[in-house]
């Protein structure tokens, strides 16, 4: 929620987070949402807010239910609460072990890993940078693409349960995304991709 400066609110209360279900729907003009995430600021306990939730996919409003913005003890507080299909969190080459180890446990769980920034990486809203990465850039020329799509591929070949949802407002960029989902990585790639050091990512 934003309050009408447009500033982010801090995290909603249970009765917040039904009331937003509720708009949700009556502006989509539907009877259920199929999928929800809770999005988390911070460490704190999700349980009331994702029980409200749970409550909500119990009624039939929700049909799926999914976190965002995550630290690794939110998903098993929240699968003893109730299934959760998707993680969407920040992730991308550079990743820190636990966000890894996070992508590592949704595949074994088989519930699907989104994630945000795999582009803009730790530019974050200030989108992707005009010339990335030295250890990206090369890598891009040496496969006669760009560097965006060799950091969508590679989210890609983290597993069969990461999807994509890059952000863009250009079209040939959305031509150039939709390709790199056909960029195949051999292992060694990936993995010479994941050993690139922070300065060498970073952009
Ligand atoms: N759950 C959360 O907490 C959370 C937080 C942040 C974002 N998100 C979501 O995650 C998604 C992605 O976020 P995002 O768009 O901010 O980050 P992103 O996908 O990492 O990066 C978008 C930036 O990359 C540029 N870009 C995209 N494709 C490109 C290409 N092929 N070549 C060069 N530049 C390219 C875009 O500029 P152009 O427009 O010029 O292409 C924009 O500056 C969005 O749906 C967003 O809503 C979720």
């Amino acid at each position: 929620g934003r309050d009408p400066s447009g500033a982010w609110l801090p995290h909603a209360t249970p009765q917040q987070l039904r009331g937003q279900v509720e708009e949700n729907l009556r502006q989509l003009g539907r009877d259920h949402l199929d999928v929800v995430n809770l999005r988390i600021v911070g460490t704190d306990s999700l349980a009331d807010r994702f029980g409200a939730l749970a409550e909500l996919r119990d009624a039939g409003l929700i049909r799926h239910l999914g976190l965002s913005n995550i630290h690794l003890h939110h998903l098993a507080e929240a699968q003893a609460i109730a299934p959760v299909v998707c993680v969407q969190n920040m992730y991308g080459i550079g990743a820190s072990s636990e966000q890894e180890e996070l992508l590592r446990q949704c595949g074994e769980q088989r519930v699907a890993f989104v994630p945000f920034y795999s582009i803009a990486g730790t530019r974050r809203t200030a989108g992707a940078p005009a010339e990335d990465s030295s250890g990206v850039q090369a890598f891009a020329r040496a496969r006669g693409v760009s560097p965006a799509q060799v950091r969508l591929a590679w989210t890609l070949h983290r597993g069969a349960h990461v999807l994509a949802i890059p952000g863009t407002g250009d079209v040939d960029h959305l031509a150039q995304n939709v390709a790199a989902g056909s960029l195949h990585l051999s292992q060694d790639e990936v993995d010479e991709l994941a050993s690139l050091r922070p300065d060498d990512v970073e952009g």
